[in-house]
């Protein structure tokens, strides 16, 4: 097991198989299960499978709990993810953010997606993140918007959900934007 991401009052670690009831109840829960993509893993069995294949390819793919930390304890908050699209031009997909409704509203999603992003580009060498979020998912789009993510591009009513086609909204980062942050 890596050691975990340390950021300012939490922390991202790899998911374990113990985590995955956990993932699963935030993964359904009604603030959260609307904005999570129709394929994303929900049920337990689906976030086991997830947890198995990251840890036969650690580089190539991620399941991570987010963990608020106090001075004694440490609380399950959310989670992230990613996995390779291209290799040969190290392109990474970044999926499955969720937090415990609890712990929104306290930079901790921003801060957490931050040192995430910090970590596939500079830790694994990945030279592009991206993602995809639901165009009426508007308190993402906003996280994104804010965490440094560049909006390139909307896929007009993609994808049918609820009775309705919905658009789908093109999110990347890059490491020159890494950069130019840091400058
Ligand atoms: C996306 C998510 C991780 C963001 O975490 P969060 O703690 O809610 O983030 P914040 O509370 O900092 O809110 C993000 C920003 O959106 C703003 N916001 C909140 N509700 C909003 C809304 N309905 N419309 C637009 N902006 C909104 C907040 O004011 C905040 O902006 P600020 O940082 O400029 O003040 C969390 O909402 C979540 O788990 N959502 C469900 C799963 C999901 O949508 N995952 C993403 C799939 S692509």
């Amino acid at each position: 097991m890596s050691s975990p991401l340390e950021g300012a009052g939490f922390r991202l670690r790899r998911a374990a198989a113990e985590d995955a009831e956990f993932l699963a109840n935030l993964a359904a829960n009604e603030e959260v299960s609307p904005f999570l993509a129709v394929m994303s893993p929900r049920d337990v069995d689906s976030f086991l499978d997830e947890i198995e294949a990251a840890e036969a390819a650690s580089h190539e793919r991620g399941r991570f709990v987010i963990e608020a930390v106090g001075e004694d304890d440490a609380w399950r908050a959310g989670s992230v993810a990613f996995d390779v699209t291209n290799r040969r031009s190290r392109i990474v997909h970044l999926y499955g953010l969720m937090l415990d409704p609890r712990f929104r509203g306290r930079g901790l999603a921003r801060a957490a997606t931050e040192l995430f992003t910090g970590y596939l580009i500079r830790d694994l060498n990945f030279h592009r993140v991206e993602l995809e979020c639901y165009g009426y998912n508007e308190r993402a789009v906003h996280h994104f918007d804010q965490s440094g993510f560049v909006k390139e591009g909307v896929k007009r009513k993609a994808y049918w959900r609820n009775g309705e086609w919905v658009d789908g909204v093109l999110f990347a980062l890059v490491r020159e934007d890494l950069d130019a942050l840091r400058n």
